[in-house]
């Protein structure tokens, strides 16, 4: 069975004194040792190192990094390498966030670099694919994604490939209060695990995991994770309270266990 993954990815909120007194509240709330779930939060750079340091040693959330850049130094002013963030601490990052792709333009080619240095150095990417309203009223949702995995992914070892992650986010779901349904997210889901096994194996297909985001919130992580096809969630806006945060842990920590 896949471990289910929650992932909380700050954006650009939370200065490093605010994550610290955020992470050891978060901490005092989640799950101690959830046995089916993993945890990871995703500050801003500029938060990492006093994430980690309040995470502590043992910690049930690990730290992730919402972006990298594909060489490991240089002059690249303003950018971040894997080995820094693998310095830092890191398990996992964030490659090809929609905001990135249409705020700052990025597009298949480079989005693969990223995922190349990141497996080049241990860390586990989480590829963001999905669709915008337009693709998806005109029918082609699935065309859309396929292109996406392919652009981030052909080429790519396949023992490289069964440490990805991939995250299946709708535009139109991102941040708008409007989640795609279970219906939705499912279809596109085995889509996605279609590419997965013609581009890797179907044996990767079978192990990689592949969470939703758009819009999750507290009252429809249930619905989502009732579905094996939805491996876990990447959550935006509900990951920066407290309250809200922990109880998606909390009800992903037993969501698989009582067979819902
Ligand atoms: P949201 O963001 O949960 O606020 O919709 C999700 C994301 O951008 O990953």
């Amino acid at each position: 069975m896949r471990t289910i993954l929650i992932v909380g990815n700050w954006k650009m909120n939370k200065t490093a004194s605010e994550a610290t007194v955020f992470t050891r509240d978060l901490l005092a709330r989640v799950p101690a040792q959830p046995a089916n779930l993993e945890l990871v939060v995703a500050p801003p750079f500029t938060a990492l190192e006093s994430v980690r340091l309040a995470l502590g040693a043992s910690s049930p959330i690990q730290l992730g990094a919402q972006d990298l850049f594909w060489e490991d130094h240089g002059a690249y002013t303003g950018e971040v390498s894997a080995p820094m963030l693998k310095d830092l601490g890191c398990r996992y990052v964030i490659v090809g966030h929609s905001e990135r792709r249409t705020l700052f333009g990025e597009q298949g080619d480079l989005i693969q670099k990223k995922i190349r240095a990141a497996l080049n150095h241990g860390l586990r990417p989480i590829l963001c694919i999905g669709e915008t309203l337009a693709q998806r009223d005109n029918g082609t949702t699935d065309h859309v994604l396929t292109q996406q995995m392919h652009d981030g992914l052909s080429g790519l070892a396949t023992e490289a490939l069964a440490t990805i992650t991939i995250a299946y986010e709708p535009v139109w779901a991102i941040g708008t209060g409007k989640s795609a349904t279970v219906e939705q997210a499912i279809a596109a889901h085995r889509t996605i695990r279609q590419v997965l096994a013609a581009v890797a194996s179907p044996a990767v297909a079978d192990c990689a995991r592949i969470l939703y985001g758009g819009s999750v919130t507290p009252h429809n992580i249930e619905s989502l994770l009732a579905s094996d096809q939805i491996d876990g969630a990447l959550i935006g806006g509900a990951c920066l309270q407290v309250e809200s945060f922990a109880t998606i842990a909390t009800v992903a920590s037993v969501a698989r266990s009582i067979g819902v």
